[in-house]
């Protein structure tokens, strides 16, 4: 990889502003001062440092997010801020979240930049579950569960795929778990709609098989454990 590449894919600037620091003799590559920006590293076995400190190199990244209401899922943003702004050690600057969740939605965010799984759980044709945990205005009924079972129309053109829905409490508001193998646009929200009632508080709480930890605050994130990258690339 070029030594620039391998500096700002690190973390250490812009491309153009790692030209300059090589062009300046802060960076060494085993020991030796390298003043040109295209020269190739070997990120296995070259030590690279810069102002004298190993530059660690990174090359994917894996974080779960408990997503807090009122940030955007995306990687910039000019009102509002967003998720990426949350993943305050990162060492990569290229994460985007895998998927979106609305910007009143909490719950399970992966925030990476690894494009083939990204690719993989989103993929309409793969059909990842996505479990929710919700609070709906309304008495939610056993012939709610039935409809999302056979799949309900949303204005689209296809009626929603069979959805599970689960009633954890049945009142004037109701409380839900629901599991869907879409990812459409507003689809919870849609889907009560759909039956006459309105989702008051929408969390995220499994994707993939993989269940948000309970111990992560809104706003709070953790980097994934190798077990749980690897059930998502089996997912
Ligand atoms: N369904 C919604 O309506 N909103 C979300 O954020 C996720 C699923």
């Amino acid at each position: 990889m070029r030594l620039d590449k391998f500096l700002a894919e690190a973390g250490i600037g812009s491309r153009s502003q790692v030209k300059t620091y090589v062009k300046k003799g802060m960076v060494t590559v085993n020991e030796e001062i390298v003043k040109k920006a295209e020269q190739k590293v070997d990120i296995e076995k070259d030590v690279v440092k810069f102002h004298g400190e190993i530059v660690e190199y990174v090359a994917f990244e894996y974080y779960m997010l408990n997503k807090p209401e009122g940030v955007v899922s995306a990687t910039k943003d000019n009102v509002s801020k967003t998720v990426i702004e949350l993943i305050k050690d990162k060492k990569r600057e290229d994460l985007f979240p895998v998927g979106r969740l609305d910007k009143d939605t909490q719950g399970l965010l992966i925030i990476t930049n690894d494009g083939e799984l990204s690719h993989n759980m989103l993929s309409p044709r793969k059909h990842v579950d996505k479990t929710y945990y919700a609070t709906i205005e309304g008495i939610v009924t056993k012939d709610d569960v039935a409809l999302f079972l056979e799949g309900v129309d949303i204005g689209d053109e296809k009626l929603t795929m069979p959805a599970k829905l689960e009633i954890l409490s049945s009142d004037n508001i109701s409380e839900i778990k629901l599991t869907i193998r879409e990812g459409r646009f507003h689809q919870v929200k849609r889907m009560f709609e759909a039956v006459g009632k309105k989702v008051l508080f929408l969390k995220r709480i499994e994707m993939g098989g993989l269940k948000l930890d309970e111990s992560l605050k809104p706003g709070e994130y953790r980097k994934l454990t190798k077990e749980e990258i690897n059930l998502l690339r089996r997912t």
